[in-house]
């Protein structure tokens, strides 16, 4: 497999190193900046002889080689700064997207897309209408990433080892995402009933603000160790088409009662991409909250340069 990483910052070149230490492909990174790319890829090279594997990696400035790709990760973009909220990024990051699905379009038509750049859920829904793709061609990485968090908060906090536990979250990877607190279970109980509700209220409300603390505290730039981790094991997922059911940004064509944007739901996923999304039975307030998410979303696209 031909595995693409667009933007070799800390996240693209980050995921680089997971994928090729995985094993996942031939790793290609391409950066706009002369020599970023190349660079990394020869320091991730490097690394083969003392790791004794042998992985594949290339870095280059030229967008032509990500041609005949199987698999397009988008990391290309502006990160937040301290203060900035992830829609602060959208003009700007529309600009590189429009470029970089071009030419995904153009070089690697029947890839899959994974997308990382921020705002998620728009640059999802931007990519899939720049590129034509099927909606099962593109992914956003966001909502398995919040669950990761929630999943590590709760395992710090409540003790527990993360192997009995299943977070899940949807909605926007933003303010309006939801922890479902419901749906998160430690050994088949509930969250809701192994914790008491205060807890149970700081562990979600961490979460939200979790990219942010992160942003906040490095002063300059955002996270990459656990997106870069979410984003390797999306591709993983692909390559060994394992059809787990993972949060992702999707395109919803009713599913929820919500219709022409993209957000965050579980989906399985697979050799094809998104293979199926899952329908969850939310209860009212549940529904509800996620119908907000969507409403917000569905303003901020008009953000868009469409
Ligand atoms: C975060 C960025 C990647 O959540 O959106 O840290």
């Amino acid at each position: 497999m031909k595995i693409s990483i667009i933007g070799a910052g800390n996240v693209g070149s980050t995921t680089a190193m997971r994928l090729a230490q995985e094993g996942l492909g031939e790793i290609i990174l391409v950066d706009v900046v002369k020599g970023l790319a190349q660079g990394k890829a020869f320091d991730l090279e490097d690394a083969r002889s003392t790791l004794k594997i042998p992985y594949n990696i290339q870095g280059s400035d030229d967008i032509n080689s990500i041609k005949i790709s199987d698999i397009v990760v988008i990391t290309a973009g502006l990160p937040r700064k301290p203060g900035m909220t992830r829609e602060d990024l959208v003009s700007k990051n529309a600009l590189i997207l429009k470029d970089v699905c071009e030419n995904i379009k153009k070089l690697a038509p029947e890839s899959i897309i994974i997308v990382v750049t921020n705002p998620l859920d728009l640059m999802t829904y931007f990519a899939l209408t720049l590129t034509g793709f099927k909606s099962g061609k593109v992914i956003g990485m966001g909502a398995s990433l919040d669950a990761a968090r929630f999943a590590n908060l709760i395992s710090k906090e409540l003790n527990i080892p993360f192997s009995d536990i299943e977070t899940s979250v949807i909605g926007s990877h933003g303010q309006g995402m939801i922890p479902l607190t419901r749906f998160t279970t430690i050994k088949g109980v509930s969250l809701e009933e192994y914790s008491d509700d205060k807890k149970t209220h700081a562990l979600v409300d961490k979460t939200i603000g979790r990219g942010a603390e992160i942003v906040s505290l490095l002063g300059s730039g955002s996270a990459y160790f656990a997106p870069s981790a979410a984003i390797t094991a999306l591709v993983k997922c692909i390559v060994k088409n394992e059809k787990r059911t993972i949060g992702v940004c999707t395109y919803l064509d009713g599913e929820y009662g919500i219709n022409d944007l993209c957000i965050g739901v579980p989906c399985r996923i697979g050799r094809e991409g998104i293979e199926k999304i899952i329908e969850l039975e939310l209860n009212k307030t549940e529904l509800e909250t996620l119908k907000k998410s969507a409403e917000a979303v569905r303003k901020s696209i008009e953000l868009l340069p469409l």
